[in-house]
């Protein structure tokens, strides 16, 4: 049986940046909250006409085949997470292949929230172990500013969520050591409200778009954070555990652990929950706010790049989102 090894990352973020200091004069926040409670500095946020979900995902597929020494001729399956597609269908799956020029594939979105690049990475771990894909991109991309009003009502998620795009190449191996090990999804409906956009839906109203929706409805994005906070640090460190059991290594194993970005906060509160070193634990939502599916395959960029994932290197993936949502990867890379 064939393993799935990842052998690409690439990433990008929008040009226009947003500080904590921009957001201060139209939120009614300030870069002291913003910094305390979130540890983000910066964000990337889209310019109408210039960036769109699947160009933005794009430019990181390239990057990632380029690092893949991979044609896109050779790539057999797009998996693309998001929540913020282009269209409301067909997804930006199909849009990224047009742009790519990669007609006849196998593609399709799928939505799962800040966990949907795990989730991703696992159905292309699959296919390939299965023996049905050999050369799978793997895609995160959310383009969210423009669901949040920059407004004082808006603040308590507006300073966080923002937009870019990662991918990663994984290709089918037959190379034991370097491959993904495990992963592992799960997920809670009972929370669904916890964290959500309600409108447009498709079934509150006789039909999709009506005066009726556009006076009633709430588009505004719902956020009770400090429920999602006490989930997300429980649920966050139950599957990295989870992933570590399963292939008989303990924390102090792990080279690198990547969490979804977050919450600095959440991030130090499992690293010391698992007694990991600071060293073990890689964020960089100081400089890209919370990007949801595109978090991971960021920050794996930057890492790489750093040279903070090495060959052989045991590399931990994990995701909490709305859903609810968390996941897990193992990797030895
Ligand atoms: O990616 C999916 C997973 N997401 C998460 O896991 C996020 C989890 N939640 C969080 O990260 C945190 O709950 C937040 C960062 C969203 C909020 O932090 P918090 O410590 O839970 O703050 P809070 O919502 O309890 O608000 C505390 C205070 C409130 O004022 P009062 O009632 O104490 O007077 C808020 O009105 O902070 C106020 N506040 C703000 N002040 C300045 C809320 N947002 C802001 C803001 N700027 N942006």
């Amino acid at each position: 049986m064939p393993h799935a090894r990842i052998t690409g990352v690439g990433y990008y973020a929008p040009e226009n940046i947003v500080t904590n200091a921009d957001l201060e004069a139209v939120m009614g926040t300030s870069d002291q909250w913003i910094r305390e409670r979130t540890g983000i500095e910066q964000r990337h946020w889209f310019t109408r006409g210039t960036d769109t979900n699947a160009n933005m995902a794009a430019k990181a597929a390239k990057m990632a085949m380029e690092r893949a020494a991979v044609l896109p001729s050779e790539i057999d399956m797009i998996v693309y997470a998001t929540i913020t597609p282009d269209y409301f269908f067909p997804g930006s799956a199909f849009l990224m292949q047009r742009e790519l020029g990669m007609e006849g594939i196998t593609v399709f979105d799928i939505r799962q929230q800040c966990s949907g690049f795990i989730y991703a990475l696992a159905v292309a771990d699959n296919f390939i172990k299965t023996g049905m894909k050999r050369n799978v991109l793997v895609v995160g991309s959310e383009l969210q500013s423009t669901l949040m009003d920059k407004d004082p009502a808006s603040r308590a998620f507006g300073v966080i969520f923002a937009d870019g795009a990662g991918a990663v190449v994984v290709q089918a191996t037959e190379d034991p050591d370097h491959r993904i090990l495990s992963t592992h999804l799960f997920a809670d409906g009972t929370h669904a409200e916890e964290l959500y956009v309600r409108d447009p839906g498709s079934s509150r109203y006789d039909r999709f778009i009506s005066e009726e929706l556009l006076q009633n409805g709430d588009f505004r994005l719902t956020f009770n954070g400090k429920a999602v906070f006490k989930h997300a640090v429980v649920r966050f460190s139950e599957a990295i555990q989870v992933a570590l059991d399963a292939n008989g290594y303990a924390p102090a194993d792990l080279s690198l652990l990547v969490p979804h970005q977050a919450n600095i906060r959440i991030s130090e509160y499992v690293r010391d929950q698992l007694g990991l070193r600071d060293d073990q634990v890689f964020n960089n939502i100081q400089h890209y706010g919370n990007t949801t599916a595109a978090s991971i395959p960021i920050a794996m960029g930057e890492a790489w790049e750093q040279g903070l994932i090495k060959d052989g290197d045991l590399l931990c993936l994990a995701a909490f989102g709305s859903g609810f949502t968390w996941a897990s990867a193992l990797i030895r890379w």
